[in-house]
């Protein structure tokens, strides 16, 4: 067999605090569930990964504590080291960036585009905190967002209204290592010539037709607007020195090096098996395929700007080959927040829980092409009815009726019954779609698939009723448990990149070779011995559940809850008219960055032409024929220059807005109320 490449990474985390069940869902399950599935094909496949160990969010951490960032990350780093092998998720090598070899890589690269004329210095204005004598990078002030005017507004990013900012723009600095208020003044920087690789980077991700939607969309709004240079050094002491004479008090930017440190960790990962240039057999061969498993959030670095630091090194790296960027986890509906503990942290999780109930539940809810949701009477469902009902039952009737009745020995019969056939063949077929659903990333579909499978043994064990058959007929008893066995077997296989504690023991107890590939889905069995009886899998009681439930609403009791206004009366409500109307036309306002100007059918042909704040979320052409409910009595008003007769109903929901729509089709005139 002509063997396959791979070199996996996942998204490396800051060890800024520990592991929730967003990072797992989108970076590092996926990941690991492919990585088992190409070991499985027999494929030489390495999967590293370490903890992204520079950057503000640390230093502050330290700060705060009162200890060095050193200290958070150690902390971290064996925090979230123990999450993942609690879950099963093995890297070949778990690195850290503050590492000495990983800064002396960051640093060649750095150089390398330097030396190549693709970063040049800059000089820039800062927010400079006088007190503490020191420039202060993004994240370490916060103020008023020029574009909202909302409180609390980091230097590079404004959570209530989710825009970008430019640091020196914020309203009411202050410093967020002394507290006091800052001043801008000049520092010096370097910018990543990001315009220069813009044909080189077109060419290469035109090759990219079979990436994620997802993925290419995220791609292409980004080089809509055209590439700019960017930064890439900061002004602080955490991080990797600036490789320059006069760089004095300079790092790269956490986002140079963190990237790099996928090859770092496949360096190290080398040394550690005696062999220190096998990194090279992945890095520098064109065969190689560099899978990224990453969430939303780190598209661009990883395929615009980490493409382009390997594009202008002295070696001749791999790009990547595939990004399968996963989108987000939100939780119990809203959105994952850790500062506000609205998570589930999964050290936390492993108290309670085996992690492969996790594991089975975020694959089969995992956040492939729109944000899921995890819902704990969803994992309890999951764990109940997919595993313990119907995968675990299967195991446990054929195991508990052979034992009874065959002293535990299931043997192949000679013949096999139309029926018991057509169920193999329709098995054997899952295990091919499986198959091409694991190579594509689509792990929702192989755990429904797999599940399926077991499922279809139960109905196949109730169709064929051994328990009367024993009686009688009792080889025909023995063949259901035979092709029940064969079909327990088909799924030890190809659920093993998902689960693969329970099923090694689902192996075991099927007396079947502890080691195998998926090859072995052809492996002839002539007897199943079956010795010891275990369940696989314990359901979860109620209880349980709401113990979690309630853990998360107290974790969570310190959120400010929403003021409300002032109660009015039924007769105040009855005055306004809100109607279902029809989007009939839709338009930019000139000069205007977030209005739309519409007009709409409120019923019976009646036009009204409204102006709404939604061109940040919607573009015009979207807007055209979407029914929605609006206020139709306000008073008009005029809106740079256009009439407003009416308002759109819209939920803003922590910074975005979402207009409303009806659940079922309605016509434009229809009352609500
Ligand atoms: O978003 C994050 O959590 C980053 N620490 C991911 C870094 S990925 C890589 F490039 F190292
Ligand atoms: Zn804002």
């Amino acid at each position: 067999m002509n063997k396959e490449k791979y070199l996996v990474t996942s998204a490396l985390p800051y060890a800024n605090g520990p592991l929730h069940i967003g990072h797992v869902a989108g970076a590092y399950l996926p990941a690991d569930i492919f990585v088992r599935f190409q070991k499985l094909l027999g494929n030489d496949v390495i999967y590293v990964c370490g903890t992204d160990e520079f950057g503000a969010p640390i230093s502050i951490k330290a700060e705060s504590e009162g200890v060095s960032p050193r200290e958070i990350v150690d902390r971290y780093h064996k925090s979230i080291k123990e999450s993942f092998d609690g879950l099963g998720i093995e890297f070949d090598n778990f690195s850290g960036t503050a590492r000495e070899p990983h800064k002396k890589l960051a640093q060649e690269f750095f150089t390398n585009l330097h030396d190549r004329g693709f970063v040049t210095q800059k000089t820039t204005q800062q927010w400079f905190d006088t007190e503490k004598q020191r420039f202060l990078a993004d994240r370490y002030v916060e103020g008023d967002c020029p574009h909202c005017g909302a409180a609390g507004a980091r230097g590079d990013q404004c959570d209530a209204c989710g825009k970008l900012i430019d640091a020196v723009t914020l309203k009411n600095p202050v410093s967020k290592i002394s507290g006091s208020q800052p001043v801008i003044k000049e520092t010096s920087h370097w910018y990543l010539n990001l315009p220069k690789f813009e044909s080189e980077l077109k060419a290469w991700l035109s090759t990219k037709t079979f990436w994620k939607d997802n993925v290419l969309n995220f791609i292409n709004n980004f080089l809509h607007d055209g590439l700019l240079e960017r930064a890439i050094t900061r002004d602080t002491d955490w991080g990797v020195p600036v490789p320059l004479e006069n760089a004095e008090g300079k790092v790269l930017y956490v986002w140079f090096d963190a990237p790099i440190g996928y090859i770092s960790s496949t360096i190290e990962w080398a040394e550690k098996i005696g062999q220190p240039e096998r990194w090279k057999d992945y890095w520098l061969d064109p065969k190689t395929k560099l899978i990224h498993f990453i969430g939303k959030d780190n598209i661009i670095f990883h395929t615009i700007f980490f493409p382009s630091f390997l594009m202008e090194q002295d070696k001749k790296y791999v790009l990547p080959h595939d990004v399968p960027a996963n989108e987000f986890l939100n939780l119990e509906g809203r959105k994952m927040s850790t500062s506000k503990n609205w998570t589930v942290w999964v050290n936390d999780f492993l108290q309670y829980f085996d992690g492969e109930y996790l594991r089975y539940y975020l694959a089969s809810n995992a956040p492939e092409t729109k944000d899921s949701d995890f819902y704990w009477k969803e994992f309890q469902l999951a764990v109940n009815s997919d595993l313990a009902n119907i995968l675990g039952n299967l195991a446990n009737r054929v195991f508990a009726f052979s034992k009874k009745y065959f002293a535990g020995s299931i043997k192949r019969p000679v013949k096999l019954s139309d029926l018991s056939k057509k169920v193999l063949k329709e098995a054997y077929d899952l295990t091919e779609e499986v198959k091409s659903c694991y190579q594509t990333y689509q792990v929702r579909k192989v755990t429904k698939l797999c599940i399926d499978i077991a499922r279809s043994g139960n109905k196949y064990f109730d169709e064929t009723q051994p328990w009367k058959a024993v009686k009688t007929e009792p080889e025909k008893a023995a063949e259901t448990l035979y092709v029940c066995a064969e079909l327990l077997r088909l799924v030890s296989v190809v659920f093993f990149p998902v689960i693969p504690k329970r099923i090694k023991k689902l192996r075991q107890l099927l007396s079947i070779k502890a080691e195998f590939q998926w090859d072995d889905i052809d492996e002839k069995i002539d007897e199943y011995q079956i010795g010891e009886i275990a369940p696989l899998f314990r359901k979860i009681e109620d209880s349980e559940i709401q113990v979690q439930l309630d853990m998360l609403k107290k974790g969570n009791e310190e959120l400010p809850k929403p003021e409300h206004k002032p109660l009015i009366s039924y007769e105040d409500f009855a005055k306004l008219e809100f109607r279902i109307v029809k989007i009939l036309e839709a338009d930019n306002i000139p000069k205007s960055k977030k209005l739309l100007k519409l007009k709409v059918d409120v019923g019976n042909g009646e036009e009204r032409s409204v102006v709404a704040g939604i061109s940040e979320y919607y573009k015009p052409a979207e807007m055209i024929g979407k029914k929605v409910p609006m206020l139709i009595n306000l008073q008009p008003r005029t809106v740079m220059g256009v009439e407003s007769q009416a308002m759109i109903l819209a939920a803003h929901d922590e910074g975005k807005l979402t207009i409303l729509v009806p659940e079922k089709e309605v016509n434009e005139g229809s009352e609500v109320s």
